[in-house]
């Protein structure tokens, strides 16, 4: 048993989130999750809206109303869609509770004591209109490193590389096309430079994670420069030093927060189960493993920004000292990053409209239809297209002719012939053979799992099903009538497969799980789903908020009510009813129908 903190990114407060993010960070990390609490290790997964920031401001100035009143609407919208989604958080919070806010500033404290921020004077940008900061992202123009004339004033889309406003040639403001002025402020920096030898040896001793991943955190080593990490805004997280707490124009950069989301979030779950030093099992321990995941575009932060900042904490820079009251706190395990999820051959943007938000994909579609169609085609290694053919294809041909047709026809024949789970005679060597093809892939779909290959794992799954849908062929129940006692061994070697099969897929389809569990007499919970709680704010009773929790101890198995990655012995005598179908078949006209959306929308 291992503790493994599984550590998904923070989703904006700015806007309902579309299903590319959820793609990207929400059905990997649940699969990875309910797959290892079944293997026994004792996960902790946590999340929350991330509020802060330029995204949130703008888009509250464009809703007229506060950044805060923005971040309560939209953290609901959020919370009510991950949970839908039957994602098993831990706890998935906000980075406006009072408990984030003291995490970040000690983080931030101690990371200063131990000589890793640099106080450094540098030339902001302010827009000669309005006399107001100009945000890095809303500065456009020619990249110093590769010409590109779209360049932003923090990256260019085009090299790839972080930049500085002040280097963008020919800068405007993309507000109003207004030549920026540059003036002089202050603001801490994290001394990446000091932190880079420790960074490339912890990084030298990773293995396992996505080629691609690895190699891009590595490449980000060769030109490492201090960074910024306050920013001349007035929304966020006050710098906590003498001077600088009541400047209210002066606040820590979104991202030093919101990694630190990670930490706090397990603090604050520990508070609120009466353990208040729980968290340090999956913080502290030398043993525990952690695993990160998210889209493409963060793996910046995860892979250099959050490691800086845990070995300026820990004292383990070039410049030395010593770990804070949190004790010297682990580095990722591994960053486990997607590729972007397409949509009809372009990209996501909420602003032109090509978009399909969770909210409207779950109000037509099964959560389990979706969580597989990511499971199975989703964006794991590469960018991939979500087309609505697609996803019919995949609903029908494999969900619903392929698992949910030997689920059901399965359930029809037990149900017809016995009414019950039968008592099966001696097993032939056919029956034998696919027990212990469903058997055997408890190892192989596991270790998939573990190493994140998850579109494989459910491929392996599937082929397993249809090596089920087979036997049922070749035994041919229908033709057993006259002889009760080879139909009892039959069927009841297909249920207890079914049962296997079942248990394979349901870290990948939980909310079918639990129907299929029940399908053949089972109750209680078997794959657990996540709540939504109204909780106050641990440190301040006037203030509430929504968030998602759960037990995902299921009292289905093993000792302990532990759910278990391996086969149960299904047991004769169980009643089984009539079944009603566990998915739902699409018709070939909802293509039309969600292309037409599209077109009205973009
Ligand atoms: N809010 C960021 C995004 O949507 C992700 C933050 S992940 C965190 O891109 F860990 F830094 F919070
Ligand atoms: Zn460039």
């Amino acid at each position: 048993m291992t503790h493994i903190l599984s550590a998904v990114a923070w989703p904006y407060a700015n806007g309902p989130r579309h299903i590319g993010h959820v793609a990207g960070f929400g059905v990997p990390s649940d699969v990875f999750s309910r797959y290892m609490r079944m293997a026994g290790h004792d996960v902790l997964m946590v999340s929350g809206t991330d509020e802060h920031g330029t995204p949130i401001l703008v888009q509250a100035e464009q809703e007229g109303v506060t950044p805060q009143e923005l971040a309560d609407r939209y953290n609901r919208v959020i919370v009510e869609d991950l949970a839908s989604l039957g994602l098993s958080y831990d706890l998935f919070t906000r980075t406006t509770t009072r408990n984030h806010y003291a995490v970040v500033q000690e983080m931030f404290r101690t990371v200063h004591k131990n000589g890793y921020m640099v106080e450094k004077t540098t030339m902001g940008a302010i827009s000669p209109s309005t006399g107001r900061t100009l945000p890095d992202r809303f500065i456009e123009g020619t990249c110093p490193i590769c010409g590109y004339d779209g360049a932003r004033g923090d990256q260019c889309d085009n090299c790839g590389n972080q930049l500085d406003p002040i280097d963008l040639k020919n800068p405007r403001s993309r507000i109003n096309g207004e030549t920026p002025k540059f003036v002089e402020s202050d603001h801490f920096f994290l001394d990446l430079p000091a932190l880079v030898d420790s960074l490339a040896s912890w990084l030298g001793t990773r293995s396992g994670w996505r080629p691609n991943v690895l190699n891009f955190s590595r490449n980000l080593l060769d030109d490492v420069r201090p960074r910024a990490m306050t920013r001349d805004i007035d929304w966020g997280i006050p710098v906590p030093l003498p001077g600088w707490e009541e400047n209210p124009t002066k606040r820590l950069y979104v991202w030093f927060d919101a990694v630190i989301g990670y930490l706090s979030a397990s603090i604050e779950w520990a508070r609120r189960t009466g353990d208040p030093e729980a968290w340090r099992a999956w913080w502290t321990d030398q043993d525990a493993r952690s695993f990160y995941f998210m889209g493409k575009d963060n793996i910046t932060f995860h892979s250099q920004i959050w490691p800086a900042e845990l070995l300026a904490y820990d004292g383990r820079g070039n410049k030395g000292g010593a770990p804070g009251p949190y004790g010297e706190l682990q580095l990722p395990t591994e960053v486990v990053s997607s590729e972007f999820l397409n949509v009809e051959g372009q990209k996501f943007s909420s602003s032109r409209g090509v978009v399909i938000y969770v909210r409207d994909m779950l109000a037509r579609y099964q959560p389990d239809a979706f969580r597989y169609y990511v499971a199975a085609a989703g964006p794991e290694s590469q960018d991939v297209d979500f087309t609505w053919e697609s996803f019919l294809r995949r609903t029908n041909d494999e969900l619903v002719a392929g698992w949910g047709n030997l689920v059901n026809r399965t359930a029809s024949m037990v149900h017809k012939n016995f009414g019950e789970i039968p008592t099966p005679g001696e097993l032939a060597d056919v029956d034998r053979d696919v027990l212990a093809t469903t058997s055997k892939a408890f190892g192989t779909i596991g270790d998939l799992v573990e190493a994140n290959r998850q579109r494989a794992a459910v491929a392996e799954a599937m082929r397993v099903v249809g090596d089920v849908n087979r036997y049922v062929s070749e035994t041919a129940p229908w033709k057993l009538k006259t002889d009760p006692e080879r139909l009892g061994t039959v069927l009841h070697t297909v249920t207890q497969a079914v049962s296997d099969c079942n248990t394979l897929l349901s870290p990948f389809l939980p909310h079918s799980a639990q129907k299929v569990h029940e399908t053949f007499g089972g109750t209680g919970t078997f794959a657990p789903q996540p709540r939504i709680e109204e909780v106050t704010d641990l440190d301040d009773d006037s203030r509430e908020y929504p968030v998602i929790t759960g037990d995902y101890l299921s009292d289905q198995h093993g000792e302990g009510g532990f759910p278990e990655w391996t086969s149960r012995p299904v047991a004769p005598g169980t009643p089984v009813a009539k079944p009603v179908p566990v998915f739902t078949k699409l018709d070939d006209s909802i293509v039309d129908e969600e292309l037409e959306r599209l077109r009205r929308t973009a």
